[in-house]
């Protein structure tokens, strides 16, 4: 690296121990304020914190509390309104704070600093952030969820093809399709509260890596912040960043259900399968095809899984083989952290206004499902309840299938002697299960797609989603 000119007013933190400013480049490239600016909020609630406690302790007094907390309200709302000049040579967003408090009200300013580090003050920051956008997260996922039962309880009785291989296998209701999508955003609900308690722990009096010397009570600023307790370890609080990777792994998993989600949202609304309808307003045109209805949404979150997986991969390398306790590495995991909460957001945004407006076409969901032999299962099940071994049963129905395919009929169609060719067991009574509606209220056990069965496991998630919220079912 070539030097480049240093850069006056470079900062003076650390002014003592050194002989030459730092390299213009180097204060530039070692700098985060331009992206740790988004934590300000969280840095404040932080250093409130830390100094009444601070107080409480007799390290400040109270009037050294009271002026360093009205300067951090003003500078609070200074952010609030764009009013304050964030530097880059004063390296990051907690420097930034701590030198306009300090220009604020005087040598007070540098007092809050008194037990603490960046290291830190920089992990607590982080944590309250997650809390918060944690929060936001869970109330998102909740709003999908609500949605997502509503639908399913709406389309209970709606017949569609089930596919294993993407080929027609039995037919399902798609309200049962649409609460298995439900059961996996249910998994990331939980994924995501667990994470929660781990983030929900204080770093503060860690300081730089070991304790400090002065009296603090970790438990008083816990209970300030709303932490369920202070870290056990101060090495391992300056330096561990689990939360951020399972929160990370939480969204990974989150977006990669959605993909599938918005796969099939894709293949439904194409003309090959018809069998729903976006809303002209989650769907974009083309400028040259004036046909084109594309559903850009669901193709978007499939797209954006990616860059969620990337974040993963980018924290689990970040953190490997990192030897105790901070390193400066620590920094670079903001941008991926904040990018995947801001992708996850807008991504289950996206899904909770679109999913209740999915209009289901019923009709060519059912021709579908007619179409592929979806009951052949059913047949052989039938032969089975009149003696005949399932795998005797299994060759009868595949002679029918192979027959249905060149007289182009489907199982329900044919005439009775032209089944009994392949079976004498078989009976009038036969076309009760070979009936699509016949065959879903059949599966009527839990866990199946019966209509009952999809409209009582509705009520389970309404219960369950209820619970979790904390109101009464
Ligand atoms: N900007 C730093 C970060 O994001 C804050 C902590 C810096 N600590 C230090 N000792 N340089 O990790």
């Amino acid at each position: 690296m070539s030097s480049s000119p240093t850069t006056p007013g470079t900062n003076q933190s650390w002014g003592g121990r050194f002989n030459e400013p730092t390299d213009a480049f180097v204060a530039r490239f070692t700098a985060s304020v331009n992206f740790d600016q988004r934590l300000a909020f969280h840095d404040i609630q932080g250093s409130v914190a830390h100094a009444t406690m601070l107080a409480r302790v007799g390290v400040l007094t109270d009037e050294e509390r009271d002026t360093i907390i009205a300067g951090l309200d003003e500078i609070h709302g200074e952010i609030e309104r764009g009013e304050f000049a964030w530097s880059v040579a004063l390296e990051d967003v907690h420097m930034n704070i701590e030198a306009r408090l300090t220009e604020k009200i005087g040598i007070t300013g540098k007092k809050l600093h008194t037990g603490r580090s960046r290291n830190d003050q920089v992990a607590t920051d982080i944590r309250l952030f997650m809390r918060d956008e944690i929060d936001l997260v869970a109330a998102e996922l909740s709003r999908l969820r609500a949605g997502l039962i509503e639908l399913a309880d709406r389309e209970a009785d709606t017949i569609m093809p089930g596919f294993t291989h993407l080929q027609t296998a039995q037919p399902v209701t798609f309200g049962h399709h649409l609460l298995a999508w439900h059961e996996m955003l249910a998994r990331d609900h939980e994924r995501l509260l667990d994470c929660r308690r781990r983030v929900n722990v204080l770093p503060l009096g860690a300081a730089a890596l070991a304790g400090t010397t002065y009296p603090i009570d970790r438990h008083v600023t816990a209970e300030l912040l709303g932490f369920e307790r202070p870290a056990e370890n101060s090495l391992d609080a300056v330096s561990d960043r689990d939360f951020a990777i399972e929160f990370t792994s939480f969204a990974s998993i989150l977006l990669l259900h959605l993909s599938r989600m918005s796969e099939e949202l894709v293949l439904w609304t194409s003309a090959q399968f018809d069998f729903i309808d976006l809303p002209d307003r989650f769907c974009t045109g083309s400028s040259i095809m004036p046909q084109k209805k594309n559903p850009d949404v669901p193709e978007l979150v499939r797209g954006k899984t990616g860059r969620v997986y990337g974040h993963l991969m980018g924290l689990l390398t970040l953190m490997k083989s990192q030897p105790l306790a901070y390193n400066k590495d620590n920094q670079e995991d903001k941008e991926p952290l904040f990018d995947a909460v801001d992708t996850v957001k807008d991504c289950l945004k996206a899904f909770a206004d679109m999913v209740p407006a999915i209009e289901a076409k019923a009709d060519s969901m059912r021709e579908a499902a007619r179409r592929g032999f979806s009951t052949a299962t059913d047949l052989a099940d039938y032969l089975v309840r009149r003696g005949v071994a399932f795998r005797d049963a299994h060759e009868i129905v595949g002679l029918s299938v192979a027959f249905g395919l060149r007289e182009k009929k489907d199982l329900s169609e044919m005439s009775l002697e032209e089944l009994q060719q392949f079976s004498s067991v078989i009976d009038a009574d036969v076309f009760d299960v070979l009936t699509l509606e016949g065959s879903v209220a059949a599966r009527n056990h839990i866990g199946g797609t019966a209509p009952d069965q999809v409209r009582a496991a509705a009520q389970r998630a309404r219960d369950a989603l209820a619970a979790l919220a904390g109101q009464p079912a």
